[in-house]
């Protein structure tokens, strides 16, 4: 037996819970790892809500974690109890002290990269790397709109921008967050909930608009970030923390010839060779220090609850982890 969060039904936090929970022995081509650092990601939230269905319940949510192999299953050559490693599993379970976890989705974790650094970027940093280099590949010199920039994956996002040599306009929700976003190198931040950010754009651009803008705050932000472009700009839309996007009509893109996209990290990672060249990548950022894993709140995995409200209340920077 070990212990995990259980999700029973969709709905607030409060159904996040701690209850024990068997795990059996390790079958042919798995693992068993004892789980020290686990992710908490905005997805998890959408999962516990019921806005995405991906998860059968009763299930255990949570995308990724690292920790320690504790036993292999039969024909698993490539890794033997004691390993370290880390996982982005989309079929979750990470939620858990003890788990059974397919090898095939299996990381070495480098020396260098602690188990809590690991669990705090592995999600987001690939996603950081999806979003510059494979989605739209950033140039030196161009001009981004990053939105939540104080967040877990916006301040990857503005280390890694900067590293590629593009100008930053980053939006934040207080200047507690401004402090970080310039911190983590942001060139201009607008504080989205008080200044009317398509007006300061326009203003920092003069006219001119942005190359690229990152948008995962959605709902509240998706009119205004299509107004943001230059010409032939791309919106970036990765993401909903404010909630899901309006319908919008394809001919506002006609103004300046853009165009949007609405990556998802789990398609981009879903052949293993694109997987490994992104992790690779995003670990040499890591132990080069383009990016700086920030951890804004650890709990104890009892505690996810608080956790996903945090998350929600738009109380935290950078990124939120469960420590076993
Ligand atoms: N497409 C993909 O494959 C992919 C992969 C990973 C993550 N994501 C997305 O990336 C985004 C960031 O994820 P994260 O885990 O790093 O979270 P996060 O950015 O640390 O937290 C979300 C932030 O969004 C902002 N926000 C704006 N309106 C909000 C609202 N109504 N409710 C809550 N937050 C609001 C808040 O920052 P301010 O206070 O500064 O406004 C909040 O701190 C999420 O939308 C997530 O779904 C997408």
């Amino acid at each position: 037996m070990t212990r995990a969060i259980v999700l029973h039904e969709t709905g607030g936090p409060e159904n996040l819970i701690w209850e024990p929970v068997e795990v059996g022995v390790p079958g042919p081509g798995e693992l068993r790892v004892r789980q020290t650092a686990i992710g908490v990601n905005f997805h998890d939230t959408y999962v516990r809500t019921g806005l995405y269905k991906t998860l059968s319940l009763p299930g255990i949510p949570g995308i990724e974690a690292a920790g320690v192999v504790e036993l292999a299953g039969p024909g698993v050559a490539a890794f033997v109890p004691g390993d370290r490693i880390c996982y982005v599993d989309p079929s979750y379970g990470a939620y858990s002290e003890v788990r059974l976890l397919p090898a095939a989705l299996a990381l070495r974790l480098p020396d260098a990269i602690s188990d809590e650094a690991a669990a705090s970027l592995l999600v987001r940093g690939l996603t950081a790397c999806m979003l510059l280099r494979h989605t739209r590949r950033v140039l030196p010199g161009e001009t981004l709109l990053i939105h939540a920039a104080a967040g877990g994956v916006g301040q990857l996002l503005v280390h890694w921008a900067k590293h590629l040599g593009a100008r930053v306009i980053a939006t934040v929700g207080s200047p507690e967050k401004a402090a970080i976003a310039r911190g983590c190198g942001a060139d201009e931040v607008i504080l989205y909930r008080k200044e009317n950010f398509v007006e300061r754009v326009a203003a920092l651009t003069h006219g001119r608009g942005v190359d690229v803008v990152y948008d995962s705050v959605g709902a509240d932000t998706f009119s205004g970030s299509v107004d943001c472009l230059g010409y032939f700009g791309t919106l970036v839309n990765f993401g909903q923390s404010s909630g899901a996007v309006p319908p919008f009509p394809v001919s506002r893109l006609a103004a300046r010839s853009n165009a949007v996209v609405r990556p998802i990290l789990f398609h981009y990672s879903r052949e293993r060779a694109a997987r490994d060249a992104m992790v690779e990548e995003t670990f040499r950022m890591v132990q080069a220090a383009v990016l700086r894993p920030r951890i804004g709140l650890r709990l104890p995995l009892s505690r996810a609850a608080e956790a996903h409200a945090a998350l929600e209340s738009r109380a935290t920077t950078g990124a939120v982890i469960l420590t076993v």
